[in-house]
């Protein structure tokens, strides 16, 4: 299957399927014929994936760079790393960068695809469930700062994406359910069909069916392509859609210092927040709890690493990159699949929120 994210000049197809990365090289080198190829991977993937990537090696001559494992790697130092490897190379600019990985992965080497002599192509590989559904598409590329996570990056938006839903087969069970949340997540933002989607098919995703999950996967990314068209810069709302659940993900991970729970562990327990937050507002009609609340009770919320205070995750949520002159917003659900930004949430009833569902 393959569709288009809409970007005028920048668009680039999403090529999805089953076992594609075999054939990956072929695309490449029809797509790209005059091109030399370096990829960029970490040591858990290159060790699971050798002899792919050795297989890659032989038909794309290419040149292989393994970055260490790690949110905590996801840094000025990494990229760094990855420029000097292009540099001692002599890689060109006609060079094409394949990003080989989680979020981590391509946030990084996306960011130094960006800045290597200006810009040069760049192709995603994603192997986690999360960057199949969200980091992979959007153009979206960074690092951590000591400060705080993806302070310093850039958009630069892949000229293809390969995702292969074989490489889930290796993937941990918590990193799924991880990256399950975002997939989940779509069904509050894109409609009431993705909606329905969710609801319908949820145990068969969590239980990996493949043709299920590959509907799910194909279906979630087609939702952030489309937002990503209309919003390519994140300055027309459209994209903060996209942060269902993550005002409260955010500070639950600030409150766990990074450690302990998983960004879409947390998402999930965002999203949880997010609609009891709409009901108490009033977003969310009463003729819809019911709908609602089957769909939230089927979602997978793992345990947290101890009972947080709601007090202190209100104040974290001011810390957060995504506050604007001092006020923090909020993404409530309406009627199943559809949500909007609310900035001028009392603070009384966010707390009362977390009181009810941590206190
Ligand atoms: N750019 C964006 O739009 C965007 C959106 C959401 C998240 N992100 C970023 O994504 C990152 C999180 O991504 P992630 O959840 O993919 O984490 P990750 O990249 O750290 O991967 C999670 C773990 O799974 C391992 N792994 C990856 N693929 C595997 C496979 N097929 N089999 C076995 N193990 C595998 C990795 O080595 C790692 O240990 C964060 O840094 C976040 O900021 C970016």
């Amino acid at each position: 299957m393959e569709f288009t994210v809409n970007l005028g000049s920048k668009s680039y197809p999403i090529i999805i399927d089953r076992s594609i990365a075999s054939r990956m090289p072929d695309i490449l080198k029809t797509d790209f014929p005059k091109s030399r190829f370096a990829l960029v991977t970490n040591c858990t993937i290159a060790k699971l994936y050798a002899s792919m990537i050795d297989s890659w090696k032989s038909s794309l001559n290419l040149a292989v760079h393994e970055m260490p494992d790690g949110e905590q790697y996801k840094t000025i130092d990494t990229w760094e790393a990855i420029l000097d490897f292009l540099i001692r190379n002599k890689f060109e600019r006609s060079s094409v960068l394949i990003a080989l990985g989680g979020g981590v992965v391509g946030d990084v080497a996306g960011f130094a695809a960006s800045a290597f002599l200006r810009g040069i192509p760049f192709v995603q590989i994603p192997t986690t469930l999360l960057a199949m559904v969200d980091s992979s598409v959007g153009g979206k590329t960074a690092v951590d700062h000591p400060l705080g996570k993806n302070l310093i990056g850039a958009f630069w938006q892949p000229k293809r994406v390969f995702v292969d839903t074989a490489f889930l087969d290796t993937l941990p069970q918590n990193e799924f359910i991880s990256g399950y949340a975002e997939l989940f997540k779509y069904g509050f933002i894109s409609g009431r069909a993705m909606f329905d989607f969710v609801k319908r098919n949820n145990d068969a995703m969590l239980n990996r069916e493949p043709d299920v999950l590959l509907q799910g996967i194909l279906k979630s990314v087609e939702a952030k392509a489309d937002v990503v068209s209309q919003d390519e810069f994140e300055t027309k709302g459209l994209r903060a859609l996209l942060n269902y659940g993550h005002t409260f993900a955010h500070s639950l991970e600030r409150f766990y210092n990074f450690s302990g729970v998983l960004h879409g562990e947390a998402v999930l327990w965002g999203m949880k927040c997010a609609y009891n937050l709409g009901k108490r507002i009033g977003t969310v009609a009463s003729s819809d709890y019911s709908i609602f609340e089957s769909v939230m009770a089927s979602m997978p919320l793992p345990a947290l690493p101890g009972k947080p205070d709601p007090e202190s995750l209100y104040s974290m949520m001011f810390t957060d990159k995504k506050v604007e002159s001092g006020k923090v917003r909020f993404i409530v659900p309406t009627t199943p699949g559809v949500s909007i930004v609310k900035g001028d949430i009392d603070s009384s009833d966010v707390i009362a929120t977390l009181k009810e569902i941590f206190g």
